[in-house]
């Protein structure tokens, strides 16, 4: 596993229960995965040496994020690794300007864009606009909103996509698994309410609150990227539910996502086991929910930095059908993910109350050391 963080540690505790030993490198020595996976090389994931040499140990090689050295995957691949998702997967996916085209070839419906030319001064869309970062953006950070002509002047001068503001009534997920047999298999889509202010999921639930169509409309553009990417391992795709009921692609990733951590408690077979299972050309796992259910990120205390401290959790192990994860992380920022919490209920008003409950009541602060 090329990163050691949060979803590399789901992963590994995963594998465990399959005696499939999990190796983990990370650039920071205390990273999640450090004392949870069977080895953990201390070495930097974006250096094409250290991730070659690390590679070189392993007959599978799989990634926790698509900022990684591609170039050393793709040798890897060379010298007869399995290597999933496929390096020409991730060289496409890590790239936002080369995500949309693909969109756009295989008329996969996505929001209208535009590659930004950075010689160019006269605003090339109607306002308000979105843009991103080519490369290297993640949780929101690496994307501007663009409502007024000073804002323009403040854009970011990389490279990077101007998208129209999209109107959208909801944002849903659908996490999708592949092997290497081709057999496909998907989740149902999640729902997932944003806190603007970060840019982040602040908490999903599923099932999502949708029409049978747009469900089913959902899962065939899912299976649909998935097989024209050729695609091994799990992939995650990114929705808008715009106000006039259409579905656009807004983004997808290819790994376990965060969108997913629900399937844990809520699905037959979580979406960890399900990428093991698709990495190593097994069968894939029932994608059935067991439960309704709902995740909320605990992100780090706004005002906090250092030392992580995680205050109420009593409160939540109190409330029946709460799950929580902490990621082991040693130091906390603001909205940094610290931890999750899974909650099961009857239904989404029972599981709304008690996600409410989890906001107020359990939080990340840091110690005064
Ligand atoms: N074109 C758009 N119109 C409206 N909101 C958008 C648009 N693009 C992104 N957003 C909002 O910003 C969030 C983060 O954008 P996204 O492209 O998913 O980047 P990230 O890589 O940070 O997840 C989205 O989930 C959505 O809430
Ligand atoms: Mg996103």
């Amino acid at each position: 596993m090329i990163g050691g963080g949060q979803l590399g540690r789901m992963f590994a505790q995963e594998a465990m229960n399959l005696e499939v030993e999990v190796h983990c490198l990370d650039g920071d020595a205390l990273a999640p995965c450090a004392n949870v996976a069977h080895g953990f090389t201390q070495g930097s994931i974006q250096d094409y040496e250290s991730v070659l040499q690390f590679g070189r140990n392993f007959d599978t090689i799989t990634v926790e994020m698509e900022h990684v050295s591609i170039e050393a995957l793709s040798q890897l691949e060379r010298e007869g690794k399995k290597v999933y998702p496929q390096p020409k997967v991730l060289s496409l996916i890590k790239d936002k300007g080369l995500q949309k085209q693909f969109y756009q070839r295989h008329g996969i419906p996505t929001a209208n864009f535009c590659l930004l030319d950075t010689t160019e001064n006269t605003l090339p869309m109607d306002l308000p606009l979105v843009q991103k970062l080519c490369v290297g953006g993640y949780d929101g950070k690496g994307i501007k909103v663009i409502r007024s002509m000073e804002a323009w002047e403040d854009r970011f001068k990389e490279a990077s996509i101007l998208e129209e503001m999209v109107a959208f009534n909801k944002e849903l997920s659908v996490i999708i698994a592949r092997n290497a047999r081709g057999e496909v298999r998907s989740f149902g889509a999640v729902e997932c309410e944003f806190n603007t202010e970060a840019n982040l999921v602040e908490f999903q639930f599923s099932p999502a609150d949708i029409l049978p169509e747009i469900e089913q409309e959902a899962q065939a553009i899912a299976r649909k990227i998935i097989e024209t990417l050729d695609m091994v391992g799990i992939l995650a795709v990114e929705f808008f539910l715009t106000k006039d009921g259409r579905l656009l692609v807004n983004e997808i990733a290819p790994r376990p996502h965060n969108s997913g951590h629900h399937t844990l408690e809520c699905c037959i077979t979580s979406q960890f086991a399900q990428h093991l299972r698709a990495i190593s050309n097994l069968p894939l796992g029932d994608t059935m929910l067991r439960s309704p259910g709902a995740m909320v990120n605990i992100l780090g205390e706004k005002g906090h930095e250092g030392v992580a401290k995680f205050e109420g959790l009593e409160n939540v192990l109190k409330i029946p059908g709460a799950y929580v994860h902490l990621y082991g992380k040693q130091t906390t920022k603001p909205f940094r993910k610290m931890g999750h919490v899974t909650l099961l209920g009857k239904d989404l008003e029972e599981i709304k109350t008690k996600v409410n409950l989890v906001k107020r009541h359990f939080r990340c602060i840091a110690t005064q050391e």
